[in-house]
Formats: C-alpha cells, sequence, structure tokens
C-alpha cells in the first residue's frame, strides 16, 4: 500500500481490504520496479475479531514435530516487554517469506516447507565445517523463552514468546578462526518446494549477516519456537534469527548454512535495493525510508499506532556496538 499515498499506513484496517485487492492487481509491475519489501493488508477480520473460522484454520505449530517435546521451555525475564503479546492467531497469520509468495498470507503456501530432515551446514573460517541436523543441533543447546519486541521495516510491529538459543552458543560451537569478521545466514533453496522461488528476478536464496561483534551480543536469538510450541512453518521453522533491535527483515528464516567470513555479506533486500534497505538496518524512529515515515508504528492486533524507539527500545543492550561508527549507514 506504500505505493500509491504517501501516508498510507494511516489507512485504517477497516479500509484495508479494498486496497488490498487494489493493490494484488498492481504488486507485480510495482514491486519489481521498486526492487520493495510490500506492505499489504493487515487481517482486518482477525483483528477485529470475526475472524474465528480464520483463527482455527491458521496453524500454530508443525503437526508431528518431532522437538515438540522440549517445549514449553523456561521464559527468561531479563527481557522486559511493555505491550501485550500478540496472539498467536494473529502473529501466524500476517507474514512476509518471500520463498512462498510477496503477501501476508503466505501462511497457506507454507505448509509446504517440509522441515525434516533438515541440516544446517556450519563453514567457511571455522576450526573444522560440519553439517548438523537440526535436532542434534538442539541436543547441545539450552532452550529458553524470550518476549522480544518485533518491528518490521514497513512500520507495524509486534510482541512475541520466542523459544531458541542464543546465536553467540552457536558461535562457540562453530569455533570460529580469529580472522572471521562477519557471520552469514543463507535459507533453503528448493523451488520445488517453496513456489516463491519460482519467482526467478528475486536473488534467492535470502541471505543476511551480522558482525562477529553483533553475533555475540547477548540479544540475538537462534529461533526453534513461538508461543511455547515448535514454531509454525510461516514463521520460518525450525530455525530462524531473531534480532530486536534491527528491522524485521534481517530475521532471516528457515537458515540451512551459517558461514563465517571476512567478507560484508550482501543481503537479500540490498541486492534488491540497496538504496532503501541496508546491511545494518537497526531501528531509528528519525530515519525515514525513503518512501515513509519510522516515527510510529501499527500495533498488529489493536487499533494503536505508538512511537518508535530507537533500537527498537534495545538501546542498553547495543549502542555500543556502534559507537564511533562514521560515514556507516547504521539505519536502514
Ligand atoms: N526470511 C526469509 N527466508 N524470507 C523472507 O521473505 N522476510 C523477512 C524476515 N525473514 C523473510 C525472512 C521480513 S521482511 C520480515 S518482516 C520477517 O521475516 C517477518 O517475520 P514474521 O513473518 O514472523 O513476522
Amino acid at each position: 500500500m506504500f505505493y500509491f499515498r504517501r501516508k498510507g499506513w494511516e489507512v485504517p484496517d477497516s479500509q484495508a481490504t479494498d486496497e488490498a485487492i487494489f493493490m494484488s492487481r498492481r504488486r507485480f509491475a510495482k514491486s519489481l520496479a521498486a526492487g520493495s519489501i510490500l506492505a499489504t493488508a493487515a487481517p482486518a477480520a482477525l483483528i477485529a475479531g470475526s475472524g474465528e473460522a480464520l483463527a482455527k484454520r491458521v496453524p500454530l505449530t508443525v503437526e508431528g514435530d518431532p522437538s515438540a517435546d522440549l517445549y514449553p521451555v523456561i521464559r527468561n525475564p531479563r527481557y522486559k516487554f511493555s505491550r501485550e503479546i500478540t496472539p498467536a492467531e494473529i502473529n501466524a497469520s500476517y507474514n512476509n517469506f518471500y520463498e512462498f509468495g510477496s503477501h501476508k498470507s503466505v501462511w497457506k503456501a507454507a505448509q509446504d516447507l517440509k522441515t525434516r530432515p533438515w541440516m544446517v551446514k556450519v563453514d567457511g573460517m571455522v576450526e573444522k565445517p560440519f553439517d548438523i541436523a537440526i535436532d542434534d543441533l538442539l541436543k547441545q543447546v539450552r532452550l529458553e523463552e524470550r518476549v522480544y519486541r518485533h518491528r518490521c521495516v514497513e512500520a507495524w510491529s509486534m510482541v512475541v514468546p520466542w523459544s531458541g538459543f542464543p546465536l553467540a552458543d552457536l558461535v562457540k560451537l562453530a569455533k570460529p578462526l580469529g580472522k572471521a569478521k562477519y557471520v552469514r545466514f543463507e535459507s533453503f533453496h528448493d523451488s520445488g518446494m517453496a513456489s516463491g522461488q519460482k519467482a526467478f528476478w528475486y536473488p534467492w536464496p535470502y541471505t543476511e549477516g551480522v558482525t562477529m561483534a553483533e553475533a555475540m551480543n547477548e540479544l540475538p536469538f537462534m529461533v526453534t519456537g513461538a508461543y511455547g510450541q515448535p514454531m509454525a512453518k510461516q514463521f520460518g521453522a525450525p530455525l530462524r534469527l531473531a534480532l530486536p533491535w534491527k528491522y524485521g527483515f534481517k530475521h532471516i528464516k528457515s537458515i540451512q548454512r551459517v558461514t563465517f567470513t571476512d567478507q560484508r555479506p550482501e543481503t537479500f533486500w540490498e541486492k534488491l535495493a540497496a538504496r532503501e534497505y541496508g546491511f545494518w538496518a537497526n531501528v531509528n524512529p528519525e530515519v525515514t525510508h525513503p518512501r515513509w515515515s519510522q516515527a510510529t508504528e501499527r500495533v498488529l492486533g489493536s487499533q494503536e499506532r505508538v512511537p518508535t524507539q530507537l533500537y527498537n527500545g534495545y538501546g542498553e543492550f547495543v549502542a555500543s556496538l556502534y559507537e564511533g561508527m562514521k560515514g556507516e549507514a547504521l539505519f536502514k
């Protein structure tokens, strides 16, 4: 919706459906031209409470997931949240997962994602590269729950109880060499399974990256579950990243490869539209996106708009990572 009105996010959810239909007709041409993360309509009926039928159909976990017995896990109280947790049904029916389509109802198509067997390759500048099955990885880490705020670059937000383990623990398992400066993440690439990957104009597979200093910070979280269960496919099962002080496009889903490197990884959205989406992508209400303001955000599941916070409110944990970094575009 951001293509047609400068202040498109001010359209109330009650008007969103028409806009979505309009948008779907224009989406292909416009997204190609702008190379943009699209913002389509919120699940208005669901938010208004009239979407019970939909809520019942939306899977909130993966049926028969072999890790189900590991959940729920104990919540870590260190990470505070001031707003209410977003209802699971709302979160699970409003997603970005371009491998399965460029609209917000990808949850249906995402059920085609096959989450077992699932191997994760750890390679690059490490003592010894290895491949590990997700269920073996789960045996080597301690799971906990963290409730994190999630702020999408499209100016909507939610609060999610993720389960998982710190990225820093995965870094320790990987034993990187001293010369490694970045961690690069890669999602799966299988257009037979993921219909969205037939869209050849996207630079598949989805890739993301962080610096080693960021990776060793306490906040980055390797997510394996949500809402007390193995996470649903549309959340990026069986392994995704949560970086709560960065815009949501950094939170790469369905990770299959983790590479330690001395080269700054070029990311999926950077390749598509470097002017709009950068490597750092730290949340900052004062740095506008080229096409919309980042000053406020729409809280999914409510009619509220709230002020956006610098580093999405996580400055006490991460601001020091960026001290003295002059000349870097830290906020896009
Ligand atoms: N990871 C992959 N592999 N593919 C994607 O399309 N979208 C990103 C991110 N991770 C995306 C991805 C974007 S733009 C956002 S906002 C978040 O996932 C959305 O996560 P959610 O659907 O759980 O809210």
